[in-house]
């Protein structure tokens, strides 16, 4: 049995007070706090076995190596993938985004193909692609929502043709919360363009439920260690096996050459091509010591912690009627995050209250200027929650909404 006053204890962050008041960490879509074990495994490295790798052949060089693709070994479990070495590490989502964006965009799409994403999508995940298809001539399709805030997966697929190179998708909205039956759509679009590629983001999935690249069947998808207990500056960017040839580096440097003459440059076949420079490697270590902390509590738990959470949440709140929600009304279709407004309030107001309480909640457009475009509104508040929070927590929430409604509204 899992108890969440336990975790707690590993979290020493969630001790500190704010502006006088316990802190109330809501904003775990944006980063989640680190567990002690994570901080030590990097501090330890440093103190242990700091050295370069993949380059030297002096001890340390060598237990940083082994540490180093250790970590690749065990997330690449983690997360089902087929192959260790489908599992690139970047320094973050957006660095994932781009490297796909240009490495394989520019090699692959002419004047005149189709890219079809969502308007949801978060900037980091539409820009590299709008500035691909502006480079290349291109098209971008941008598949809007149902009037239930959903992607409507038959109009979705309807856009695509055998002018589509790439499909992109998010598998949870980071505004919406929304998750995306991803693999149907998958499947149903490769019977329709069997050359197509799929690119996921899975930034806000990815941490709040179990994954199985393999079955999942994308050729590309991308994690951020940082929204799942991992440290920042540490990206998971999956390229399946068969399409890594189809993908440059768009970094060129040491740790990625076979050789290097006057005129001409041979680079590794491996993974590695694409990790020029030396890598995040104490984070990549920290990065393990996340996925084995996340390993111990399993995401099924993970999943169900946040859906009560939220259960709770719409519970606590459901005797309001000046509160209203963005995203799908299906609890068990969400990831544990809830964006909303309190009518007539300016987001950034009623943040700004919550953190006079201690509450630590988004607000604004959270990267996502045309999904807010689209629901006609300036922003929305988002309150996102992770394993260490509880019902105090939620109940916090609630009584400094009370607090926002009555110094913003009389
Ligand atoms: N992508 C992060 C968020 O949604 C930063 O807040």
């Amino acid at each position: 049995m899992i108890n969440i006053s336990e975790i707690q204890k590993d979290f020493p962050i969630l001790n500190r007070s704010v502006n006088g008041k316990r802190l109330v960490y809501l904003d775990n879509s944006a980063t989640t706090q680190k567990p002690r074990g994570v901080v030590e495994a990097m501090a330890q490295y440093y103190y242990q076995n700091n050295a370069n790798i993949h380059r030297g052949i002096h001890t340390l060089s060598e237990e940083a190596t082994e540490m180093y693709e250790r970590a690749r070994k065990k997330i690449s479990k983690f997360f089902r993938a087929r192959y260790p070495s489908e599992i690139i590490f970047t320094s973050g989502t957006t660095e994932s985004v781009n490297l796909v964006a240009s490495g394989w965009g520019d090699r692959n799409l002419s004047e005149g193909d189709e890219v079809v994403i969502f308007l949801s999508e978060h900037h980091s995940n539409f820009v590299p692609w709008q500035e691909l298809c502006k480079r290349k001539n291109a098209r971008m399709l941008v598949q809007n929502l149902n009037s239930e805030m959903e992607i409507d997966t038959k109009n979705l697929l309807e856009k695509i043709n055998s002018r589509t190179r790439i499909l992109v998708l998010s598998h949870a909205s980071n505004v919406l919360g929304n998750i995306v039956d991803v693999k149907t759509i998958i499947h149903k679009a490769r019977k329709i363009n069997s050359q197509l590629r799929i690119f996921v983001d899975g930034a806000q999935y990815a941490p709040h439920a179990p994954l199985n690249l393999e079955s999942l069947d994308a050729d590309f998808y991308v994690i951020s260690g940082h929204k799942m207990l991992g440290p920042t500056g540490v990206g998971i960017l999956f390229i399946k096996r068969e399409i890594q040839d189809e993908v440059s580096p768009i970094k060129f440097g040491g740790g990625m050459i076979k050789e290097v003459y006057l005129d001409e440059t041979t680079l590794k076949n491996s993974m590695e091509k694409f990790e020029g420079g030396t890598p995040n490697i104490a984070g990549v270590i920290g990065m393990e010591s996340a996925i084995s902390y996340l390993e111990n509590i399993g995401l099924e738990f993970v999943r169900e912690h946040s859906l009560e959470l939220l259960d709770y949440f719409f519970d606590q709140t459901s005797r309001y009627d000046d509160l209203v929600f963005y995203g799908t009304s299906s609890i068990k279709n969400r990831v544990g995050l809830v964006s909303f407004n309190i009518k007539g309030i300016h987001p950034h107001d009623v943040s700004a209250v919550l953190a006079s309480e201690g509450v630590a909640v988004r607000s604004g457009h959270h990267c996502a200027m045309p999904l807010h475009k689209h629901l006609e509104i300036p922003g929305s508040v988002r309150a996102s929650f992770y394993i260490y929070n509880d019902y105090r927590d939620i109940d916090d929430l609630v009584l400094a909404l009370d607090k926002a409604r009555k110094i913003l509204k009389d």
